[in-house]
């Protein structure tokens, strides 16, 4: 204890997440573990995501729980009206990496009598050079982490080879049942339909995007360590082949089980202290008066829009498949809706019977509610992870980016129960991403010597 109030003040970690949900999330739990180990925490957002935190989530536990973490933001440089939706997302990606370059540069150099100067800079992946590029300048080293699952970081990464070996680009839609063969650690695994969203379409419109997000991940060539939300028992092969690339892997994950074991700190569960939107706890008290493992939970996140008619055919899906369920329809999630009238009237009244449906849960809660019996989900990540903890089992409706390859993974996997059992030993004393997540701290301390 005394060796850890000597460190306190000492190392000053900056986080810098990419301005989305998902990343939000598992990086405000990264920024909690350090701080529950004594590190002074900057998590820095955009002004935007900042000013939601601050109405959404729970800001006031935050502060009170985690004294030693503090927010701050930046302007992202688009205006307050823009959309900020999936589809902004390379506007709101290239105005990130003009605009707040001096932003974070002022940030990392600012030194007070009672904030320790900054030693060591978490950069999301997602923004690149960036982090990189403004660590480099001040002589700050940065650690990227990888919001993405690993073994979608893995693909993009190894794209060239993938090119070089003429495996890519995909010939059409005839060519989707196709195996990859010579993806390191994932050979024979993936056909070329659960390749990363980026490798689908033609060549023509395909080349530029993925272009600049393969080049993204080789940034992270530059820094000095990759972390991942993920653990051994889940990406082993794959984690050696990344080790033999990156100077330091740091699979810490699943990120929330560390938080919410309880076994490796003495910490309670921290539920919504980063949530965008306002988070509706009714659907628990629904979930309490429900069967044991009966009802399906039903969300895409919090990216994903859909329109109208596929909502409604979810809908009937749900309505005839006569199985309880409950279901996130964010104010947000159909396509060109009047925010207000998100939840067409025949739905919210036709659902009544055997259904819920709230504009946004409280998720990891949920999936540990002994009402839920399984999850319909877009296989986000967070979500994935959040299911395999949880042991829940997974139908998958992948969207897009990272969601085709985690859904494909889950075919792979030992059953829900299982899966759960290593995910807890993993995070649990002298587990993979337990032993992990302590050289990741012996790391981001030596750094401040
Ligand atoms: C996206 C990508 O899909 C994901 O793969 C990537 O890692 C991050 O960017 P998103 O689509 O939002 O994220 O999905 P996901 O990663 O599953 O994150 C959603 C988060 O929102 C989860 O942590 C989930 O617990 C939370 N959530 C979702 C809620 O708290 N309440 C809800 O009602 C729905």
């Amino acid at each position: 204890m005394a060796e850890k109030e000597e460190e306190a003040g000492v190392n000053h970690v900056v986080l810098l997440p990419g301005p989305m949900q998902g990343n939000v999330n598992s990086m405000m739990k990264l920024a909690q573990l350090l701080a529950l180990h004594h590190f002074h925490v900057t998590f820095l957002t955009t002004d935007f995501i900042h000013r939601r935190l601050h109405r959404f989530a729970d800001i006031q536990a935050l502060s009170q729980t985690y004294p030693n973490l503090e927010l701050k933001s930046i302007s992202d440089g688009l205006p307050d009206d823009h959309p900020r939706s999936d589809n902004a997302l390379a506007d709101l990606y290239s105005f990130m990496n003009s605009h707040a370059k001096p932003l974070i540069r002022d940030i990392l150099v600012s030194q007070t009598a009672a904030k320790p100067k900054v030693t060591c800079l978490i950069g999301d992946g997602f923004l690149g050079g960036l982090t990189a590029d403004e660590a480099d300048e001040v002589g700050i080293p940065v650690i990227h982490f990888r919001a993405i699952s690993a073994s979608c970081f893995w693909a993009l990464f190894c794209a060239p080879n993938l090119f070089e070996s003429n495996e890519l680009p995909i010939k059409g839609e005839e060519d989707m049942d196709r195996m990859i063969t010579t993806l390191p650690g994932m050979e024979n695994i993936l056909r070329c339909r659960d390749l990363p969203g980026f490798y689908r379409g033609t060549e023509s419109n395909l080349v530029e995007p993925l272009k600049s997000t393969v080049f993204d991940c080789h940034q992270t060539l530059r820094a000095r360590g990759v972390i991942l939300n993920t653990f051994e028992d889940l990406d082993g092969p794959l984690l050696s082949q990344m080790r033999l690339m990156f100077p330091r892997v740091f699979a810490v994950g699943p990120l929330h089980a560390h938080l919410n074991s309880g076994r490796v700190f003495d910490a309670k569960p921290t539920p919504s202290m980063s949530s965008f939107w306002e988070v509706d706890r009714s659907c628990l008290t629904w979930l309490d008066s429900q069967p044991l493992k009966s009802v399906l939970y039903v969300s895409f996140g919090s990216i994903t829009t859909i329109t109208r008619e596929r909502l409604m055919e979810f809908w009937y899906g749900l309505v005839n498949s006569k199985k309880r369920f409950l279901w996130v329809i964010r104010p947000d999630m159909v396509a060109g809706e009047d925010n207000n009238d998100r939840v067409p009237a025949e739905v919210e009244e036709g659902t009544k019977e055997r259904g819920f449906i709230v504009g946004w849960a409280p998720q990891e809660e949920v999936l540990e509610h002994k009402a839920i019996g399984g999850f319909l989900t877009h296989s986000g990540w967070n979500s994935t992870l959040e299911s395999l903890v949880a042991g829940v089992p997974m139908i998958c409706w992948p969207y897009f980016a990272d969601q085709q390859i985690n859904s494909r993974r889950e075919e792979f996997l030992k059953s829900a129960k299982a899966m759960a059992m290593l995910a807890h030993k993993s995070v649990s004393p002298g587990g993979s991403s337990y032993s992990s997540f302590h050289d990741l701290i012996q790391y981001i301390k030596s750094t401040g010597r």
